[in-house]
């Protein structure tokens, strides 16, 4: 049990430090975001490629204090506004998740509040609840640059994993493509955009089609590293649009299909998407068609599927709800975190 699992309002400030974004959310019962302020970096990590550790903890570090003052100050409120402090402590970056993990800390301490760590995958399930009425049972098709499974979420704080990826995850897929295309990081959005002007002629490969429920992105991602490079060793100009599109379609499908069949084996029709690719507006179509077929199905707003401090505050309240025990100052970061697992010490 904690203090806090009984209090009729819980106003909880969240810190999400785990990549390349420094951010800040103060949110109230879970589904009500008061505050939302992120500090991105992608700008000083495009001309890398991708995100530089070293560099992302470095910005955190400049950032992070002046990004929790906004969103105190959008939120009009103060320290003795807030119950809790909530902050991701895995998985992500050692180096980026320590900065957020430390100041987090710093203000618990400082301020006397409870102390929630939060593992980041479930705060992107969690970013579904904002506001929402979605309530357990359903099932989670959970898509971001790191992981890409399906998820059943039986209750709030009881999650089961079904499926995920034998290689890679669908965003680094993206992002993967869209580096052999010459396109900047992060990729997902910039397929997505290059892939309107281009038709999916080519046909891309899928796993084998079994009844297991996992993905597997490498085979498709090599496919397309392939395909690009026998255009330039011809000599001929790289249709990127359309080898943009065939690969959305295929990534997308393959998303699909596998929800699908689990939406088959579990018989739970509620469904909701999650992560950096749930953003993607043709995975959002194919969603609409299982709406169209029956299924209830839930998206978070497009601000909350990449990375963002609200989630996190929306996972730390279902967790002080259930009566999650507080973490100490010896909360530790954490780069690597089992889909269905809590912190604990
Ligand atoms: O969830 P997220 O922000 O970070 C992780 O926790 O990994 O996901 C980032 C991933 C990146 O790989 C990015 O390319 C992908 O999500 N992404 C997209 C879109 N927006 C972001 N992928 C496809 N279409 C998009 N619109
Ligand atoms: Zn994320």
């Amino acid at each position: 049990m904690n203090s806090l699992s009984n209090k009729e309002n819980l106003i909880v400030l969240a810190i999400e430090s785990s990549c390349d974004e420094t951010a800040c959310a103060i949110v109230k019962n879970g589904r009500e975001v008061l505050a939302n302020v992120i500090a991105t970096q992608i700008e000083i990590h495009r001309r890398f490629g991708g995100v530089v550790p070293e560099i992302a903890s470095r910005n955190h570090t400049l950032a992070i204090e002046n990004v929790v003052k906004e969103a105190l100050d959008q939120a009009h409120m103060t320290k003795d506004d807030i119950d809790a402090i909530a902050v991701t402590y895995g998985a992500g970056l050692l180096g980026a998740l320590l900065v957020g993990v430390n100041f987090a800390k710093g203000l618990a301490y400082a301020w006397h509040k409870p102390l929630f760590a939060v593992s980041h995958i479930r705060g992107h399930i969690a970013a579904n609840y904002i506001d929402s009425d979605l309530e357990p049972p359903y099932l989670c098709l959970l898509a971001s640059g790191g992981h890409t499974a399906i998820v059943k979420v039986a209750d709030y704080q009881k999650l089961e994993l079904l499926g995920q990826s034998k290689d890679d995850a669908a965003g680094e897929a993206f992002d993967k493509v869209a580096r052999v295309l010459g396109l900047p990081y992060p990729g997902g959005p910039e397929i997505e955009k290059l892939a309107k002007c281009g038709t999916p002629r080519f046909d891309c490969p899928l796993p084998h089609h079994t009844n297991e429920l996992y993905f597997s992105y490498s085979g498709l991602k090599t496919y397309v590293i392939n395909l690009v490079h026998s255009f330039d060793q011809k000599g001929i100009e790289v249709p990127k649009a359309d080898v943009a599109a065939s690969f959305q379609q295929a990534a997308v499908n393959q998303l699909v299909d596998v929800l699908n069949r689990a939406i088959k084996q579990t018989g739970i029709k509620k469904i909701a998407v999650a992560g950096g690719v749930s953003a993607n507006l043709l995975l959002r179509s194919e969603f609409d068609k299982l709406a169209k077929q029956g299924c209830d199905v839930h998206y978070p707003k497009l601000k909350y599927c990449t990375d963002n401090a609200s989630m996190i505050g929306a996972e730390a309240y279902q967790l002080i709800r259930s009566g999650s025990i507080e973490s100490g100052l010896d909360l530790d970061a954490c780069a690597t975190v089992l889909i269905n697992a809590c912190y604990s010490n």
